[in-house]
């Protein structure tokens, strides 16, 4: 199974994406996850990298697409991957086709994860997230069982950097103009599937299971 999930900033592609890896047990790939570990790693990608994410743009499609390709000739995605957050750009969807054609592979499903501006902006808010091993958590939706601390590793929750009121809004922005012609693209092939972001929790996995067969 090889699922892209495209949606705006906040709408819940990560939360859905780790729902559908532990029905279908396939690895998700989050590039935010990868590029906020080359930041906090200090490797010369990570430093540019963070000039960008800072601002809530897209980090160049020169180093996303190197990430990504060298990512996906990994022996673990073999049988499958679930792309969080790639592609986002017409280079990167471009980037994509590449790599599957190189290996005579193609995309079952685009999952359209929707959800209003105003909704998103209310819900960054209140997300927490694990700066160890990437766990996404919300002060009401999803609480940590302690506090302010990882349910998986242990670690301290933190609000993200770019989950302020300015950045969110400019990633909102860069989304509606880079990212969401995308759908057109895939419009087309017939793949893409159209899951509301404000589904509750308890619902998505019969509701991704009924989607995906
Ligand atoms: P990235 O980390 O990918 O951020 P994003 O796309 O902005 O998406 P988010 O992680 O903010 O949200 P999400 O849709 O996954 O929602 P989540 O499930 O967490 O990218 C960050 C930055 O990295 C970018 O701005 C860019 O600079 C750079 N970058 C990354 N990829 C790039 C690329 N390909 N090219 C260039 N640059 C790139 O949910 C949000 C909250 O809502 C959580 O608290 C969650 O618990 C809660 N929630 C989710 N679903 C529900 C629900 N159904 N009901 C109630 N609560 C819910």
């Amino acid at each position: 199974m090889r699922i892209v999930m495209l949606g705006p900033p906040g709408s819940g592609k990560g939360t859905q994406a780790h729902i559908i890896s532990e029905l279908y047990g396939v690895p998700v790939v989050t590039t935010g996850d990868m590029l906020r570990d080359a930041v906090a790693r200090g490797t010369e990608q990570g430093r540019i990298a963070k000039k960008y994410m800072d601002r809530g743009e897209l980090v160049p499609d020169r180093i996303v697409n190197m990430v990504v390709r060298e990512r996906l000739s990994m022996p673990d995605l073999e049988a499958g991957f679930i792309l969080d957050g790639f592609p986002r750009s017409t280079a990167q969807a471009d980037a994509l086709d590449r790599i599957l054609k190189e290996r005579g592979l193609h995309l079952d499903y685009v999952i359209h994860v929707t959800l209003e501006d105003k909704a998103i902006a209310a819900r960054l808010g209140k997300r927490r997230s694990c700066p160890m091993c990437g766990a996404v958590y919300h002060l009401e939706s999803k609480p940590a069982k302690e506090g302010g601390v990882c349910d998986e590793c242990g670690s301290g929750l933190v609000l993200r950097d770019d989950d302020k009121p300015d950045v969110i809004r400019h990633r909102l922005k860069v989304y509606r103009e880079k990212t969401r012609p995308l759908l057109d693209r895939y419009e087309g092939a017939g793949i893409i599937r159209e899951v509301p972001g404000d589904c509750p929790l308890d619902e998505l996995p019969g509701l991704l299971r009924n989607l995906l067969g």
